[in-house]
C-alpha cells in the first residue's frame, strides 16, 4: 500500500511500533527541531516543514541554527532520512503530522493564532484517511475542538472529517503539549512524562502510541481541552510564583533581609514547598505569554483569572523596579542615568541559551536609552541584536574588556561562563538582578 492512500488504524499502529511511520514536524524551531532529533533517534523517517528557506536550508545542508543543537546531530538524522522542505504537498507521504508552530500575543495582549491557523490551512488539503494530525503549540482550552478540527474539515479536498470512535474514517486529531525547559540539562527530554488528549480514544491511542516510541511515559488524558489546559497550569503556576518572590524580593530588600538566603533555607523543607528565584522579569516564549491565553478565553466564560493578572502586574515591572535600583546605585555615586555609560551582561532570557524572545533585557536597554544613558551589551550567544516583535535596538555585541569605563554595569542574565569575580573588581558599579555574585563581598554591589 502506498502511504498517500488510507491508511487502517491496525497498520499505522503497526507501522508506528515498526518505525515505518513517517513522520512530519511543522514548524522547525526550538520545539519542533528537537522534537525530529527525538524521533530520528529511533530510527523513524522525518520530515522538518518550515516556512523560513533559511532554516529548511541550513538542515538540508547539516546545518544548525540553534546554539544547543550540534550540525553532527543533524547529519545524524539525515543519515535515517531527515530532510527539510517548505513543500505541503509532502504532508501526504506522512503518516503522522505534528505542528511546532509560534503562539504569541497580539499587540493587544491576545492570542494570536495565526501561525496555527495558516499551518492547517496549508495541511488540510493534503491530509488523507487514517492520518494523526497532533497540535503541540501552547494555546487556550477548546482551540483543537474550535479551530484545528474545522479547519481541517473545511479544508480538506477529500472531503474528510475528523474520526471520533474506532468505526469511523477520517482524520485523527489529538493536542500533545511541549513541556520542555531549554537549557535544563537535568531531564532528558524523553524523561518529561508526555500528555495526550485525543479527540476520541482512537486519536488518543494512536496519538500515544506515537508519543511512546520516544517518550518513557505517556499521560493519556480525556480531550485535547484537559490536555491544553494542562500546560496552562503548569506555565501559570511558574509566573504566579516568580511573581511571588519577585514581590517578596521587594519587601526583603527594603526590610534589609537576604531574599535569597531565606529561599535556600525554606528549599530544605521535604515536602509542600518548591523553590522560585526572583529575576529582572520574566523572558521566554512561554511564562510572559501563556497565561494571557488563558485569561483572554476567561473572559468568554465571564470570569476574570485575577492570579494570572496580578501575577502579570508584578512580572511586567520588574524591568522598572531594575531601573530604579540602577538609578538609586548611580545617585550615591553622584550621577544619573542620563549620561552614564551601562553595560547590560546577558542579553538571554535566561542563562546559557541563545534565546531572546520576550528578555527583560530589551525593556531594560529600552528604558535606559529613553532616559539618556549610552547602552552597551555583552551577551556571547548574541554578537549582533536587530530588532523583533517589539524591540529595535540595532547594537553590536561589545567585548568584556576596559570595565571600568561604564558608570554601571547591570547584570540581567547569569552566563555561566562569565567570570564574576573579575567583572566585579573591574567594574565601579554591579546591579546584580540574578544574585550571580553571590559569595563575593563589595560595596560596588547592589543586588535587586
Ligand atoms: N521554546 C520553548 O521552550 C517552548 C516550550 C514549550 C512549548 N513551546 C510552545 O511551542 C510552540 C513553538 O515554539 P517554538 O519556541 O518552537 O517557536 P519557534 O519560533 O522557535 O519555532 C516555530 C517555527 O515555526 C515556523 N513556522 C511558522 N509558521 C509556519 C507555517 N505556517 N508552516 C511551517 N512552519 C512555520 C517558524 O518559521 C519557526 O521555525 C509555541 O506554541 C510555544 O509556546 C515552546
Amino acid at each position: 500500500m502506498s502511504s498517500t492512500t488510507a491508511v487502517s488504524l491496525t497498520e499505522l499502529k503497526n507501522r508506528i511500533e515498526t518505525r515505518q511511520a513517517r513522520i512530519g514536524i511543522v514548524g522547525m524551531g526550538y520545539v519542533g527541531l528537537p522534537l525530529a532529533l527525538l524521533f530520528s533517534n529511533e530510527r523513524f523517517r522525518v520530515t522538518g516543514f518550515d516556512i523560513e528557506q533559511r532554516k529548511v536550508e541550513t538542515l538540508n545542508n547539516g546545518g544548525s541554527y540553534i546554539v544547543r543543537i550540534l550540525p553532527q546531530a543533524i547529519q545524524q538524522a539525515q543519515r535515517v532520512g531527515f530532510v527539510a522542505t517548505s513543500n505541503y504537498s509532502d504532508i501526504e507521504a506522512m503518516d503522522v503530522i505534528i505542528i511546532c508552530v509560534p503562539t504569541p500575543l497580539n499587540e493587544f495582549h491576545e492570542p494570536d493564532l495565526s501561525y496555527v491557523s495558516s499551518t492547517v490551512e496549508s495541511i488540510a488539503p493534503h491530509l488523507h484517511d487514517g492520518q494523526l494530525v497532533v497540535l503541540e503549540s501552547t494555546t487556550y482550552p477548546g482551540t483543537t475542538e474550535e479551530l484545528v478540527v474545522p479547519l481541517i474539515e473545511k479544508g480538506n479536498r477529500h472531503g474528510l472529517t475528523v474520526a471520533r470512535n474506532s468505526a469511523e474514517n477520517g482524520i485523527h486529531v489529538a493536542f500533545s503539549p511541549e513541556r520542555e525547559d531549554p537549557g535544563n540539562e537535568t531531564v532528558a527530554r524523553h524523561d518529561i512524562p508526555k500528555v495526550v488528549g485525543g479527540c476520541g480514544v482512537v486519536a488518543s491511542d494512536l496519538a500515544s502510541a506515537c508519543y511512546g516510541s520516544i517518550f518513557r511515559r505517556v499521560i493519556p488524558v480525556s480531550t485535547p481541552s484537559v490536555a491544553e489546559m494542562t500546560k496552562l497550569l503548569e506555565n501559570i503556576y511558574r509566573c504566579v510564583n516568580i511573581a511571588l518572590v519577585n514581590e517578596l524580593k521587594q519587601l526583603c530588600m527594603r526590610m534589609g533581609i537576604d531574599i535569597h538566603e531565606v529561599i535556600d533555607a525554606a528549599k530544605t523543607k521535604p515536602f509542600g514547598f518548591q523553590a522560585f528565584y526572583p529575576g529582572p522579569g520574566l523572558g521566554g516564549h512561554c511564562i510572559p505569554i501563556d497565561p494571557f491565553y488563558l485569561s483572554w478565553k476567561a473572559k468568554q466564560f465571564d470570569f476574570r483569572t485575577r492570579f494570572i493578572e496580578l501575577a502579570g502586574e508584578v512580572n511586567i515591572n520588574m524591568p522598572y523596579f531594575v531601573i530604579d535600583q540602577l538609578a538609586d546605585g548611580l545617585n550615591r555615586h553622584r550621577k544619573s542615568i542620563n549620561g552614564s555609560k551601562i553595560l547590560v551582561l546577558g542579553l538571554a532570557y535566561k542563562r546559557d541559551i541563545d534565546d531572546l524572545r520576550e528578555s527583560p533585557s530589551l525593556t531594560i536597554i529600552e528604558l535606559l536609552r529613553e532616559k539618556g544613558a549610552a547602552v552597551s551589551y555583552n551577551d556571547p550567544y548574541f554578537p549582533t541584536v536587530g530588532h523583533g516583535r517589539h524591540y529595535a535596538l540595532n547594537m553590536t555585541n561589545t567585548p568584556l574588556d576596559n570595565l571600568a569605563r561604564y558608570d554601571a554595569v547591570v547584570i540581567v542574565t547569569d552566563h555561566s561562563t562569565y567570570d564574576y569575580r573579575a567583572i566585579v573588581d573591574q567594574s565601579q558599579l554591579i546591579i546584580d538582578t540574578r544574585n550571580a555574585t553571590r559569595g563575593i563581598d563589595s560595596p560596588k554591589i547592589v543586588r535587586c
